[in-house]
């Protein structure tokens, strides 16, 4: 895992997270508990009083671009929104339980630049947990929620596009919807997805081009659904001038039960996966549908749902498709057959029907 230590190198360098939540001398803090929250600003006291959101958005609006906020204190925002603003850091050290509100974000960041959210614990139900668009050199660092519904981490479809986004580890237990959804990214970086129990996907990439990817981890995800651990989908991958130059690479995959493993869908493609492994998934293991220059370049499906390509008559047919795979206990089928596809088969797959 040469390439996600890399990642994690270049993560730390570009960034000031520091070494635990809280830690040092953050600008702002808020601190309290139940119904008394105090926020300071330096040696002023900013709020205090029962509402913990304002609590926290008074400690945000104190403080400067470049400065930080430690929200040491837990507490319940209801069905509001926290924003952060440019070049402002906001660690959430404490346990923020949050609730829904339609359409929006519990903490969103939306047309900013240099944001970073180095340390987060968040439960609740949420409609979105995380919110953004029209970002610049964001960073997120570890990133935990607990949920009891909603969606974790999206990224608008209708809006401004995002440039240079960095992801440590995000672990997202709980969803009713996606881990992490983005729209609109050039140029994402992420350590690892790590999603368990979740609605729909783990990791959703949409118009997202040159990605870098950990490890994308996911058990029990997108149950009953077309969904699953990673889904690329709404022409991921294409580069700008229209091509399908390789541009995404996911190190590696791994899904156990849950819908579909790996998923592929509406002209996405210009992607590397380096291993998958990829267990008992409820939908198939893998689908490939519509999609350009993909290489999966190893490792292994244990039963579960078919390993598929497969093409919808609306988008032309899957073109330069690669796989080179173990599969034990789980059908293989290529229908129909794809442009210059490529398989690199071993293992015992309970049927093999590929173009030759
Ligand atoms: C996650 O939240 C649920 C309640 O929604 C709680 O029962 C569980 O203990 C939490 N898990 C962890 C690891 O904090
Ligand atoms: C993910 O978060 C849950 C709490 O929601 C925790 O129990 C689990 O250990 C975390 N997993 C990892 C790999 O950090
Ligand atoms: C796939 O991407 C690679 C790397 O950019 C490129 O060399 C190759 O030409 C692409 N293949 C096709 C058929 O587009
Ligand atoms: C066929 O696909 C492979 C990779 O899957 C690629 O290297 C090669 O260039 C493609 N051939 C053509 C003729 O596009």
């Amino acid at each position: 895992m040469t390439r996600i230590s890399i990642f994690t190198t270049v993560l730390a360098c570009a960034t000031t997270i520091s070494a635990q939540c809280g830690s040092g001398t953050p600008n702002a803090k808020v601190t309290g508990s139940g119904s008394a929250f105090t926020a300071v600003k330096g040696s002023t006291t900013v709020y205090t009083g029962s509402d913990y959101r304002l609590a926290i958005q008074s400690a945000l609006d104190s403080i400067s671009s470049g400065q930080r906020v430690s929200v040491i204190a837990s507490g319940s925002i209801g069905a509001n929104t926290i924003s952060i603003g440019s070049g402002k850091i906001f660690e959430g050290c404490g346990t923020i339980n949050v609730a829904n509100k339609a359409g929006k974000g519990a903490i969103e960041s939306l047309n900013t630049v240099g944001v970073q959210i180095p340390y987060l614990t968040m439960t609740g139900n949420p409609y979105f947990g995380l919110r953004f668009y029209g970002t610049k050199d964001l960073v997120l660092g570890k990133i935990t929620m607990n949920l009891s519904g909603g969606l974790g981490i999206r990224f608008d479809r209708d809006a401004a596009a995002n440039t240079n986004v960095k992801m440590d580890v995000i672990n997202v237990t709980g969803a009713g919807s996606h881990a992490v959804e983005t729209w609109n990214i050039d140029g994402l970086t992420i350590n690892q997805v790590i999603a368990k129990n979740v609605g729909e996907s783990g990791l959703l990439l949409q118009k997202t081009t040159n990605a870098k990817v950990g490890l994308v981890d996911g058990n029990n995800v997108g149950a009953g659904t077309g969904y699953g651990t990673l889904r690329f989908a709404n022409n991921n991958g294409q580069n700008a001038n229209g091509n399908y130059n390789t541009n995404v690479y996911v190190d590696k995959v791994v899904s156990r039960g849950g819908g579909r493993g790996i998923f592929c869908v509406s002209q996405s493609g210009g992607a590397v996966i380096t291993t998958v492994d990829l267990a008992n998934n409820g939908n198939n293991a893998i689908l490939i549908e519509n999609c350009y220059n993909i290489s999966i370049k190893g490792g292994t499906v244990n039963g579960g749902g078919e390993v598929r390509l497969a093409a919808r008559t609306e988008f032309p047919n899957n073109k330069d498709i690669s796989i080179t795979l173990k599969v034990d206990g789980a059908a293989v089928r290529e229908s129909p057959c794809g442009d210059n596809t490529t398989w690199t088969l071993t293992g015992s797959p309970s049927s093999k029907n590929i173009c030759a």
